[in-house]
């Protein structure tokens, strides 16, 4: 087992990107009780999800901030400069996990691997990870890297369970961190999910939630805007399924992916 606690839930930001809205949300996050949020060099927000934890009340060493670095930037000096304005833009002096956002562009297991590696040795970063990566690209980065790569940022949810490489993940001590868990609204639509929320009281939301958190090393990370949203999905982590509905759930998997850019790995 690696040894970092990645909270298993954490604020989503991607298209969040109205300047006050992304920062509300952010403060109303940690406000409430998440320590963990998620964004990327890409979503163009960062210095927004910055403003939302300097209006909060929670103290930085408290917060697992995690970002991305996009695939234009991912050879050695690319990396180091988009990482230095990511940390001015987040307004921080180091960052809790930094993602390859794809295996794509600059992408060069060697040379990115290194770039990451030396982000770490100066302590900018506290943590490498990656995301989109497939079981033989994880090999190749796990060879090349001296530092742990400690958790793939991949789409899971009912519809895409991910199943493999989930083990894959727990052979290697990472863990597998969801994204879109909400199937980017999907799972407010699938009628197995409503009935075993109504079992609950719950919503689907909150069952595709707790769903992913009844596997091991999991965490999700939910996009919500409203305050409503953002409270409603932290309040899941309480709610435990029985393990009939988990069944039921693990027999809903489709491999329908939501988000397939053309620069996507070969997935099979
Ligand atoms: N590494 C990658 O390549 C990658 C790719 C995609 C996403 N991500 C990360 O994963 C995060 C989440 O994925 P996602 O944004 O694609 O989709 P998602 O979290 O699956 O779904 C977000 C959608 O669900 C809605 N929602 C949230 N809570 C809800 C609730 N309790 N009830 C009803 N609707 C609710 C949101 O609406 P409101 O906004 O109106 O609340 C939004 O429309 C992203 O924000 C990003 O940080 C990473």
């Amino acid at each position: 087992m690696n040894d970092v606690i990645i909270p298993r839930i954490g604020l989503g930001t991607w298209q969040n990107t109205n300047p006050e809205q992304c920062a509300t949300s952010v403060k109303a996050a940690l406000e409430l009780g998440y320590r963990h949020i998620d964004t990327a060099q890409m979503y163009k927000n960062e210095e927004y999800v910055g403003n939302g934890i300097k209006q909060s009340d929670v103290p930085r060493e408290d917060i697992f901030l995690a970002t991305k670095v996009w695939i234009d930037r991912l050879d050695y000096e690319g990396i180091k400069q988009s990482t230095e304005k990511s940390l001015k833009r987040l307004q921080t002096d180091y960052i809790d996990l930094l993602y390859v956002h794809w295996p794509a562009g600059k992408y060069d297991t060697k040379e990115t691997m290194k770039g990451f590696n030396q982000l770490a040795d100066e302590g900018k970063i506290r943590h490498i990870g990656v995301s989109n990566f497939t079981p033989e690209l994880l090999e190749e980065a796990l060879e090349a890297s001296e530092e742990p790569l400690i958790a793939n940022q991949v789409e899971t949810h009912p519809l895409n369970q991910q199943t493999e490489l989930h083990k894959f993940l727990l052979e290697h001590d990472m863990t597998l961190v969801a994204y879109s868990p909400l199937a980017r609204g999907k799972v407010l639509e699938i009628p197995e999910l409503t009935e075993i929320a109504e079992k609950y009281s719950a919503s689907e939301t909150q069952v595709a939630l707790a769903w992913l958190w009844s596997h091991k090393d999991v965490a999700a990370i939910p996009k919500a805007t409203s305050k409503t949203h953002i409270k409603e999905n932290l309040e899941a982590v309480s709610l435990k399924l029985d393990s009939e509905d988990i069944e039921k759930i693990n027999s809903l998997d489709r491999n329908k992916r939501l988000v397939d850019p053309a620069f996507s790995p070969d997935w099979d």
